[in-house]
C-alpha cells in the first residue's frame, strides 16, 4: 500500500499584484531548508508558477533557457502530460544561492502550458500539476510554490496539493477581500468534496505596532469567509490564540533588497531584523501545521 505523502506542501496565493507573495515564499523556502543549531540542513523545493519568473532573481538561482540543461516547471508538466512520468524526478532543476533551495522556475515556458489550456482543459493541467508535485516530493523536506496574482490552473493544482494555502495581503480591508476574492470560493469547491487544505493570512508591509496588530486581527474573521477557519483553529492550537493571521511582516528595505541580490532576508546579514524574524517564525508554523495534517493523513 503506498503511504500518504509526508512532505509539506505550501502554497503562496493573492489575487492582487505586487502584494509580496514572491519575497514571502522565496524568504519562508530559505527559512526552513536553513541549518539550525538543532536541525541540518533541509532540501526546499520552491515551484514558481507565474510567468514573470521573479523567484529566480530572488533565489539567485542559475539560469534556465536556451543552450541550458536547466528545466522548468513547465517542461516537468509537458513531461507529464506525454507520459515520462518515470524520469521527472531525475530531471535537473535549477541550483539556487541559497543553501537547500531548488527551484523549478517558472518563465516564459508557461505560455505553452497556456496554450494547452484551451486543448487539454483546466482540469486536466491542474491534474498535471499534482501529478508533478507528488513524483518530486519523496526528494524534499519541503515545496514552496510561488503563484500569479490569479488563481489560474496551475494556481488550483498547487491548491489540489497543497498542506497550507498562504494568501498574501496588505492588512486593509480592501486588499484582504480583494486578495480573498476567487482563492476563497475555490477552497469551498474543494471542501463540499472534502479536499480542502486550511489557509491562513499573511499581513504584508505592515506597520509593526500594537494598534496596527489589533486592526489586523479586526480586518477579517473565519465568520465572513469560511475557508479560514481551518487555518484560524490551527493557528489558535499552536499559540492558543485562534487567528487567520500566521504573521505580521513589516515593510523594511532590507526585504526589497535581499530579493534584488537574491539573498533572502533571514539567510543575510540582516536576518535578525523584525522582519526576519517574523518570517523564520512563520516557517516555523507553517511547518507545524502542515506536520500536523500530513501526521493525521497518516
Ligand atoms: N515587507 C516589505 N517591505 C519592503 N518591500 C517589500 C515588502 N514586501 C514586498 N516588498 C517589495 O515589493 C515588491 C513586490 O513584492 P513581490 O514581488 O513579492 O510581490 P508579488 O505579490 O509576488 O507580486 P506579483 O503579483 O507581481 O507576483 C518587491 O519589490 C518586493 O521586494
Ligand atoms: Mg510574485
Amino acid at each position: 500500500m503506498q503511504l500518504p505523502r509526508t512532505t509539506p506542501v505550501f502554497v503562496f496565493v493573492g489575487q492582487k499584484g505586487g502584494v509580496g507573495k514572491t519575497v514571502t515564499a522565496t524568504n519562508m523556502a530559505a527559512a526552513i531548508a536553513q541549518e539550525t543549531p538543532t536541525r541540518p540542513l533541509r532540501n526546499v523545493l520552491v515551484i514558481d508558477v507565474d510567468p514573470q519568473g521573479n523567484t529566480e532573481r530572488a533565489l539567485g538561482a542559475e539560469e534556465g533557457g536556451e543552450g541550458s540543461t536547466v528545466l522548468t516547471i513547465a517542461d516537468l508538466l509537458l513531461a507529464y502530460r506525454d507520459g515520462f512520468s518515470a524520469e521527472i524526478p531525475d530531471y535537473p532543476l535549477a541550483r539556487t544561492a541559497v543553501p537547500g533551495v531548488t527551484l523549478a522556475a517558472g518563465g516564459n515556458a508557461l505560455d505553452e502550458i497556456d496554450d494547452e489550456l484551451g486543448a487539454a482543459g483546466r482540469a486536466t493541467v491542474r491534474e498535471w500539476m499534482k501529478g508533478v508535485i507528488e513524483l518530486l516530493a519523496p526528494q524534499y523536506d519541503a515545496i514552496v510554490i510561488d503563484t500569479p496574482a490569479a488563481i489560474d490552473a496551475l494556481t488550483m493544482g498547487g491548491i489540489l496539493s497543497a498542506d497550507l494555502v498562504i494568501c498574501v495581503a496588505k492588512p486593509e480591508d480592501s486588499f484582504v477581500t480583494d486578495a480573498l476574492d476567487k482563492v476563497d470560493s475555490y477552497l469551498l469547491d474543494l471542501a463540499d468534496q472534502g479536499q480542502a487544505p486550511p489557509m491562513v493570512m499573511v499581513a504584508n508591509e505592515a506597520i509593526p505596532s500594537r494598534t496596527q496588530y489589533k486592526l489586523v486581527n479586526e480586518i477579517i474573521t473565519a465568520d465572513e469567509f469560511p475557508s479560514l477557519r481551518a487555518g484560524t483553529d490551527a493557528i489558535g492550537a499552536i499559540t492558543g490564540k485562534p487567528s487567520p493571521w500566521i504573521a505580521q511582516i513589516p515593510a523594511t528595505v532590507h526585504l526589497r533588497n535581499g530579493a534584488r541580490n537574491g539573498e533572502p532576508l533571514v539567510i543575510g546579514r540582516r536576518s535578525g531584523t523584525e522582519a526576519g524574524r517574523k518570517l523564520k517564525e512563520m516557517a516555523e508554523t507553517a511547518m507545524t501545521i502542515a506536520t500536523t495534517r500530513t501526521e493525521v493523513a497518516r
